[in-house]
């Protein structure tokens, strides 16, 4: 990769040096003449709970459709409330909505772009039954507060580990926390499929076996239909990828973080712009890095003209988003959301994105602060 042109996304760093890997993976497939809920399936979901610590995985097509699985284990449903930050990403909200529940949106901290735990208590009603912590960009959510809080009020808690797979939290990883958790493997993530899918991780049986059988048209025995699932089954062939891929997941995390550490010595002393906050601890790993700045659209534009490419995420927060025009919310319902959804911009960083490309896309982004 030249510095003149840097994508906001590259897997080359990733694919091309377990190429091989994934070519046997991808055969061992094809010849096992067996494609949908197989050996490949049920052994990615053992080494998913593994390195989860979880009891269950139930691989599933999607992080959406896991979070959709997840919520109608927990039957929850219609008269139901669930809490998700104001400025998580549209699946989340998407998925309370699929299940017929409603959506109570709290604003996240501007600190860690995660829900703020000091504002849960607040919105807790006889209504709530969960509270969805979405852990962004790659730093865990303050899981000690929300797991104490649904203690004290009887909650369900679902993590959503779609960008923080790997990611530690006082010795605990991301998706063993909550009562059941679902995780996106959307090709872009820190582990990512070569295609769609997810998985959901419990350590409770009946959660477990109910997310087996919603996966699969709510049939535990073929042709036998307990309730009206979906289809949504992790395939053969994905998980025999994401078996590969997840032996280096460590590794790109590592690397992910090394380039954060590029960015943060480059970037500290630059006035106009925040850059995040990133903790030495494990519980951040880096899947979007995400700076902050008022002049954002100028930025971005600048940097693009250098062959810098970068992405917002998001530019319009949930409540404002045309499909959620019905629940009525305006302007200046979640100040700190759309504030983020103004001023974020998210910087390239990927396995193999080099110190030089980080310096190159440092220097360029001084030239514009510090003219
Ligand atoms: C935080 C979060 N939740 C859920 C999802 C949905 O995952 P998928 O695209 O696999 O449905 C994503 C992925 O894009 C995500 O980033």
């Amino acid at each position: 990769m030249k510095n003149n042109r840097i994508p906001f996304l590259s897997f080359d760093g990733i694919h091309d040096d377990i190429e091989e890997e994934l070519f046997q993976a991808a055969k061992s497939v094809i010849q096992s003449k067996w494609y949908i809920l197989g050996q490949k399936v049920q052994q990615f979901e053992n080494e998913f709970s593994n390195f989860t610590s979880s009891k269950y995985s139930v691989g599933v097509n999607s992080g959406l459709d896991g979070l959709i699985i997840a919520l109608r284990a927990l039957n929850i449903g219609p008269g139901d409330e669930v809490l998700v930050a104001s400025n998580a990403y549209i699946a989340c909200w998407n998925a309370i909505y699929a299940v017929g529940a409603t959506i109570i949106p709290i604003e996240p901290s501007a600190d860690t772009f995660n829900i703020d735990t000091n504002l849960i208590i607040d919105k807790i009603s006889d209504k709530t039954k969960a509270i969805m912590a979405v852990h962004l960009f790659g730093q865990m959510c303050n899981m000690t507060k929300i797991m104490d809080i649904a203690k004290i009020y009887n909650l369900y808690v679902i993590e959503d580990n779609a960008q923080s797979q790997g990611a530690v939290l006082e010795g605990k990883r991301s998706a063993s926390f909550g009562h059941i958790n679902a995780t996106s493997f959307y090709p872009g993530k820190n582990l990512g499929a070569l295609g769609d899918a997810g998985i959901i991780t419990t350590n409770d049986k009946i959660l477990a076996n109910k997310s087996m059988s919603l996966r699969n048209y709510g049939s535990s025995i073929k042709y036998i239909n307990d309730t009206i699932g979906l289809n949504s089954r992790l395939d053969e062939m994905q998980a025999a990828l994401l078996s590969v891929k997840l032996k280096y997941i460590n590794e790109w995390n590592k690397n992910r973080l090394q380039i954060a550490k590029w960015y943060k010595f480059q970037l500290d002393d630059i006035e106009d712009l925040i850059i995040p906050n990133i903790p030495d601890d494990g519980s951040h790993v880096c899947h979007v890095y995400c700076i902050r700045c008022e002049n954002r659209d100028d930025v971005q534009e600048k940097l693009q003209h250098k062959g810098i490419q970068t992405l917002i995420h998001y530019p319009i927060p949930p409540h404002l988003q045309k499909a959620y025009q019905f629940l009525g919310y305006s302007k200046n319902d979640f100040p700190i959301a759309e504030k983020m959804a103004l001023t974020s911009l998210s910087l390239p960083i990927y396995p193999g994105l080099t110190e030089e490309n980080v310096i190159y896309i440092s220097e360029n982004l001084r030239k514009i602060f510090q003219p």
